[in-house]
C-alpha cells in the first residue's frame, strides 16, 4: 500500500488518487520494480484538495484519518510506502526528515514501512532520483523476502 497526502486538481476532479502528472511519475517508479496499480493499493492522507496545493493541516488530516485507518483495515498491508514527507511524518515520526531517513524501514503497527521522496518533488528534483531508485530496489527486494516467506506470488509470476 502506498499512501501519499492528499489529491491535487486532476486526482479532485476524477476522485482517483495520482492520476495527474505525478501519478504517471509513480506508474513509472512502480514499473521500474515490476509493480502497477493492479498490484498495489494508493490511497492519501487527506481526500480533498487543498486549496492552491499547499500542505494539508494538522486539523485536516485528523478530519480524514479515520477513513484511512478503515482503508488500512480493510487492505492489510503487509509493506507501507509513505510518499513523502508529509505521509512519513504522519504514520512514522513526527520529526521525520525525508531528505535523511527515506529508504529506511521503520515498524507501523506491525507494518513493514518505508518513505520515499514525493514523485512531485522527484518531477521538480531530478536529482533525488538515483537514491529513489536506490530506495525502489530495497523495496523490491522487502517484497521478494516477503513472498520467500508466505504463499504470496512474486509480482510478474504466476
Ligand atoms: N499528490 C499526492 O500526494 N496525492 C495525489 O493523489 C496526487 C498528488
Amino acid at each position: 500500500m502506498l499512501v501519499g497526502e492528499g489529491p491535487g486538481a486532476s486526482e479532485d476532479e476524477q476522485g482517483i488518487p495520482f492520476v495527474g502528472r505525478a501519478g504517471k511519475f509513480l506508474d513509472d517508479m512502480l514499473a521500474m520494480i515490476g509493480l502497477d496499480r493492479t498490484k498495489v493499493y494508493i490511497a492519501n492522507i487527506v481526500k480533498c484538495r487543498p486549496p492552491e496545493n499547499r500542505d494539508p493541516l494538522n486539523v485536516e488530516q485528523d478530519a480524514c484519518i479515520g477513513y484511512l485507518h478503515r482503508q488500512i483495515a480493510l487492505v492489510q498491508p503487509k509493506i507501507f510506502v509513505c510518499l513523502g514527507r508529509i505521509a512519513a511524518m504522519r504514520f512514522i515520526d513526527a520529526k521525520f526528515r525525508i531528505t535523511k531517513d527515506h529508504g529506511h524501514w521503520y515498524d507501523v503497527n506491525g507494518m513493514r514501512t518505508i518513505a520515499l521522496y514525493h514523485p512531485s518533488a522527484l518531477l521538480r528534483d531530478p536529482r533525488k532520483r538515483p537514491e529513489t531508485f536506490d530506495d525502489l530496489k530495497e523495496l523490491q527486494r522487502e517484497i521478494q523476502r516477503i513472498c520467500e516467506h508466505t504463499d504470496l506470488v512474486l509480482p510478474g509470476r504466476s
